[in-house]
């Protein structure tokens, strides 16, 4: 009976009109080509190990659905929620757990999955915490960096896109808690 229905479109949501949304950073094309890139390069290197990925919340819960339709291999997702004190835009550095993984991975392979490395302070200070557990290995996805703003020493092992020094928001990302649902990631207007 459904297959002789007539299938209906889905509609696209109407833009989200806020003045707040600047300059396009990364256009949904260029992140589901990218995401599905990931997770191909992903499945490969985990062949026949034991892959946790560790969404850190809030702004990796988009990234890392989309991520895990493109793995092929065995893996399971636990999160983490982290508060880094600081301004609104600034990161201090000064993190604390606000949840943390409901399963141990001592021995386990272990992909941090992250929406930006900004200062790089926050997952400095979560790879730290999450090395002390004694995984297997442990790495780090990151679908965005600003390579002008990194200071410490991180080299995560997965990059979706380098941006330049400017505010992202959508696809996970927010201001305020706002835009996550964008579809693409854009500029916060100045
Ligand atoms: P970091 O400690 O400076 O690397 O910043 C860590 C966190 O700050 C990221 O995981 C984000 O949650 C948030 N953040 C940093 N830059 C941006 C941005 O451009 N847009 C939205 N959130 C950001
Ligand atoms: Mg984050």
């Amino acid at each position: 009976m459904g297959s002789r229905r007539r299938r209906r479109r889905i509609p696209r949501l109407p833009p989200v009109d806020d003045p707040a949304i600047g300059e396009t950073l990364v256009s949904r094309e260029d992140l589901r080509r990218r995401v599905a890139e990931l997770g191909a390069e992903i499945s490969r290197d985990y062949q026949d190990r034991d892959l946790v990925m560790v969404g850190v919340l809030k702004g990796a819960v988009l990234f890392l659905a989309d991520l895990m339709r493109g793995i092929s291999v065995p893996c399971e997702i636990d999160f983490m929620a982290v508060s880094s004190y600081g301004s609104q835009t600034d990161s201090s550095g000064v993190v604390r757990i606000l949840k943390d993984l409901d399963a141990p991975i001592a021995g386990r392979d272990v992909l941090v999955v992250e929406d930006i490395i900004d200062s790089g302070l926050t997952l400095q200070y979560l790879m730290r915490n999450l090395r002390a557990r004694e995984p297997a290995s442990l790495e780090v996805c990151s679908l965005l960096t600003k390579p002008e703003r990194l200071r410490v020493d991180l080299s995560p092992r997965y990059v979706g896109f380098e941006i330049a020094n400017r505010f992202a928001i959508g696809y996970g990302l927010d201001h305020g808690q706002r835009y996550r649902n964008l579809d693409y990631v854009a500029a916060l207007a100045q």
